[in-house]
This record gives structure tokens, C-alpha cells and sequence, in this order.
């Protein structure tokens, strides 16, 4: 090779490398466009999804409180028996404590109560028969009410059977053990603390402590054994505080 040629030749090589650098910059700079441009849809995407859970729970929440405006007596119930519920998932450690369905379902646990006459649902004296098992139809009307409702999801599985009994006593369906659902077993005991802890026209409301001995007295009969033991493992001062907090 002559001494021009080869100059020639690493001439050629440098403006084919100049070249290739600025198509490799203009490359990296249209992929990094993109990259923003992804980022941006990924935002937007994640503000829609927390605008549309808002909306969510708003309707939940509303919906909830028009069932509880209803029966002055039980105040907050449906909140508090979410905020302990939550509580006890969490201290179980299963993915319901995640999920904002379960949340739903703990709020709208009584919506059925809509399709019994007040005459009965605040009956001072005692229930006929025919009255109680009117009484007993509300976790059927109100999964019925919310079977169309999509986004709630498993929530719905709460309210048909947040009155099953680990035994199998409890009631629509009679279901026993882990055939009922987990949330509805959390419900359960998370229900039961919040009646105890809860001034009633017939007694007055027991301290947490006193609550705790009574529900836990429950265990293996109307409470499923583990949510129990995840119980007994919070203070009581939390659930004073999540009550507080409402
Ligand atoms: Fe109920």
C-alpha cells in the first residue's frame, strides 16, 4: 500500500467513524426520547389508576355510610370494623391485607340490611321467627345488591358470608372451617371486637381488655384458631387508636 493510499484510507476511516458516532448519539438520543415518553404514559397511567381507586372508595365509602345513617346506634361501625379487620390481616401476613376489594367488602358487610324493614331491624322485643329469618336473609340480599359491582371483587365474598361460623353454625350457607373465606373469617372476629367494644341499648360498651377474653373465648367455635392467634398478638392500644382515629 503506497503512503497516500494510506493515508487516504485512514482518513475515509475517521469520517466513517465520525460518521457512525453522531448516528450512535442521534440513536441514543431518540431512544432516551422514548424512554421519557414511557416514563410519562407510566405516570399518566399510574395518576389515572389512583384517580379511578378514589373514585373507588368514595362511592364505597358513601355507599356505606348511607347504610349506617340508617341505625344511629352503630356510629362509625362499618369503618372501625374495616380499620380492625385491615389490622388483623396485616398481622396474619396474607396478600387480603393488600387489597382494597377485602376493604370494601369489610364497609359494605351490611348493605343487605337495606332490604329489612326498620319496623324489625329496631324491634326493641324480641324477633318472631318469621322476623329473624328476615334478619338472617341480609348477607344474601346484599351480595345479590353487589353481584354485578365488578371492582369489588372478592369483597363480595365478605359480605355473603361474614356471618359463617368456623363450625359451621353460622348462617347463609352454613359453611365450616377454611371453606369459608379468609376475609370473612377476619371479619368475623374483627366484628365481634367492635360489638363488644360499642355502647348498646341493652348494655354498655366493654373495655378491649374484657372484649379480647370474651372473642377469644370464641376460638375453634365461632372464630377460625389462627385469625385468633394473629389477634392476640396486637395491643390494645392499636385498636384504640384505629378507633380513635375515626
Ligand atoms: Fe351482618
Amino acid at each position: 500500500m503506497s503512503p497516500i493510499t494510506g493515508v487516504e484510507t485512514v482518513a475515509s476511516l475517521r469520517v466513517r467513524l465520525e460518521q457512525t458516532e453522531r448516528q450512535m448519539a442521534a440513536r441514543q438520543r431518540q431512544l432516551e426520547r422514548y424512554a421519557a415518553d414511557l416514563r410519562e404514559v407510566f405516570k399518566q397511567d399510574r395518576i389515572r389508576a389512583q384517580e379511578l381507586r378514589r373514585s373507588y372508595i368514595t362511592t364505597v365509602r358513601a355507599l356505606s355510610n348511607a347504610v349506617e345513617a340508617r341505625d344511629a346506634y352503630t356510629g362509625k361501625h362499618a369503618e372501625r370494623v374495616a380499620a380492625y379487620g385491615m389490622e388483623l390481616a396485616r398481622a396474619i401476613g396474607v396478600e387480603i391485607a393488600e387489597s382494597p376489594q377485602i376493604e370494601f367488602g369489610f364497609l359494605l358487610h351490611d348493605v343487605g340490611k337495606v332490604g329489612v324493614p326498620d319496623a324489625i331491624l329496631f324491634k326493641s322485643s324480641a324477633l318472631t321467627e318469621e322476623e329473624y329469618a328476615l334478619v338472617r336473609r341480609h348477607p344474601v340480599i346484599g351480595s345479590e345488591i353487589l353481584r354485578d359491582v365488578e371492582f369489588l371483587g372478592e369483597g363480595k365474598l365478605v359480605v355473603r358470608h361474614h356471618h359463617e361460623r368456623w363450625d359451621g353454625s353460622g348462617y347463609p350457607d352454613g359453611l365450616r372451617g377454611e371453606t369459608i373465606p379468609l376475609a370473612a373469617r377476619v371479619f368475623a372476629c374483627a366484628d365481634a371486637l367492635d360489638a363488644l367494644t360499642t355502647d348498646r341499648p341493652y348494655r354498655p360498651a366493654s373495655s378491649f381488655a374484657v372484649a379480647r377474653r370474651e372473642v377469644c373465648a370464641g376460638s375453634g367455635t365461632q372464630f377460625d384458631p389462627s385469625v385468633i392467634a394473629a389477634y392476640d398478638r396486637i395491643p390494645d392500644e392499636t385498636f384504640e387508636r384505629l378507633r380513635g382515629a375515626l
